[in-house]
């Protein structure tokens, strides 16, 4: 089997030959048979060392012994029976132990799910339809998030999402004066933040903003809603509330809270949560926020989650892959420095980006940041993968507790050999 003839028989079933538009690729896509560890193969027997783990949510290495056989052995129990069982109130009181910000959690199917269902809730306890969202951060792809996911642009990402409701999204720049100055529209009820900066800290938020964007919530009155769809149980068990000391109202999960299934989760106050309880009514309706979903906590999810979280819990994970992170990051800026090529690679916890051109991104717009030229991102992206290195979208990369140092390096060497070439071929800006 070849990836290029199995993209020809997708792309005549699949718009584009995909089921996400990220996995597009020109001028085809790899088919990955198997993954492992920190590494994956393709379905003609190519290995890559993996530095996407499935889209963030593999932090404990693909097919971790732990999570394959309590998904297995609960396969063999009950695959799906759309019936409340055991593991999701235990799955429950491990997110409420570890999120300062969670005293109830309710699941969902995906992150975007979750984003929607957080923003249902602000609006729902607010009293108000208005919500301020942060110019370029991602929630997901629903309808109420997609106008300002690109910075610097007004006009959401896509067709299709009506006006009447883009008009109650208002978007405003990371930073206090600016949130605070929208927030003087008394409309807004809600406030939706990603945790990291934009794009998982492409663009990334000190703790002092973050701070800071959080007290000009709090003293607006508005609901406070962190995305924590990729920091959460990666910057930290509790995510990156729990590790700064910033909490919020609610927080959105997804990625690792699942162990790595779909699936998500949103968890926050009690008296916001418990608007989904059957016991409320509002207006003549029980529950006064609805929520349904048919797979939400299904069973085999439910079984991964509860194997991963006294495994996420000690902390044990994350560190490892900090550190092999960190390795990653400290060797791509030699390289940079070795080869006399303006660049930078920067990140936080295991999550690292490059930027090509300059030796910081500190000053740039998220426009800027984000704004690298195709065919540079292109370059590195295809110059990596054809050397074995696969990268998450954009310029980033994530490392897990699978990751060891000897990959790190071997990928170092990629990167070396992939600068190279981008400046040989004046591909870089
Ligand atoms: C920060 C953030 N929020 C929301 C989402 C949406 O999650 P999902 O793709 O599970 O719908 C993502 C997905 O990458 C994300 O990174």
């Amino acid at each position: 089997m070849k990836n290029i003839d199995l993209s020809i028989r997708a792309r005549s079933a699949l718009p584009g030959g995909v089921s996400h538009e990220l996995r597009y690729r020109d001028p085809h896509p790899v088919f990955i048979d198997r993954a492992q560890g920190a590494e994956k193969w393709d379905v003609e027997g190519r290995r890559y060392i993996d530095f996407k783990m499935g889209s963030a949510s593999q932090i404990l290495g693909h097919g971790h012994p732990a999570i394959v056989d309590a998904i297995r052995k609960q396969a063999e129990r009950a695959i799906f029976a759309a019936d409340c069982h055991v593991s999701e109130a235990e799955w429950a009181e491990w997110v409420n132990r570890l999120y300062p910000s969670a005293e109830r959690t309710r699941f969902t199917a995906s992150g975007s799910e979750a984003t929607m269902l957080a923003l249902r809730l602000g609006r729902a306890f607010s009293g108000k339809d208005h919500v301020l969202r942060v110019d370029g951060h991602y929630h997901g792809w629903h309808d109420h998030v997609l106008k300002g996911a690109k910075p610097g642009h007004e006009k959401p990402s896509s067709l299709g999402i009506p006006e009447a409701l883009t008009d109650l999204i208002h978007v405003c720049a990371a930073d206090p004066q600016a949130m605070e100055c929208a927030l003087q529209d008394t409309r807004i009820g809600t406030v939706i933040i990603e945790a990291s900066g934009a794009n998982y800290g492409c663009v990334p938020m000190a703790t002092d903003t973050l701070n800071a964007l959080h007290d000009v919530a709090r003293a607006a009155g508005v609901v406070l809603i962190f995305d924590e769809i990729i920091t959460g149980f990666r910057w930290s068990a509790g995510g990156r509330q729990a590790r700064d000391g910033i909490v919020p109202d609610l927080t959105a999960l997804a990625k690792v809270v699942t162990g790595g299934l779909p699936g998500g989760a949103v968890c926050g106050r009690a008296d916001i949560m418990e608007m989904m309880n059957n016991a409320t009514m509002r207006d003549g309706i029980a529950p006064a926020v609805s929520h349904k979903g048919t797979f939400n906590a299904s069973p085999l999810v439910a079984a991964a989650a509860c194997a991963a979280m006294p495994l996420l819990a000690t902390g044990e994970p994350q560190e490892h892959a900090n550190a092999m992170a960190t390795r990653m990051l400290d060797g791509m800026n030699a390289a940079f420095t070795d080869q006399g090529i303006p660049g930078v690679a920067y990140g936080d916890s295991s999550i690292f980006h490059v930027f090509f051109g300059r030796d910081t991104v500190d000053g740039l717009t998220p426009a800027e940041i984000r704004g690298l030229p195709k065919p540079c991102v292109k370059a590195y992206r295809d110059g990596m993968l054809a050397r074995g290195v696969d990268m998450m979208a954009y310029t980033s990369g994530l490392t897990s507790a699978a990751h060891t140092p000897a990959l790190v390096d071997e990928a170092l060497d990629v990167f070396r050999a992939t600068l190279a070439d981008m400046a040989r071929n004046g591909v870089l800006p």
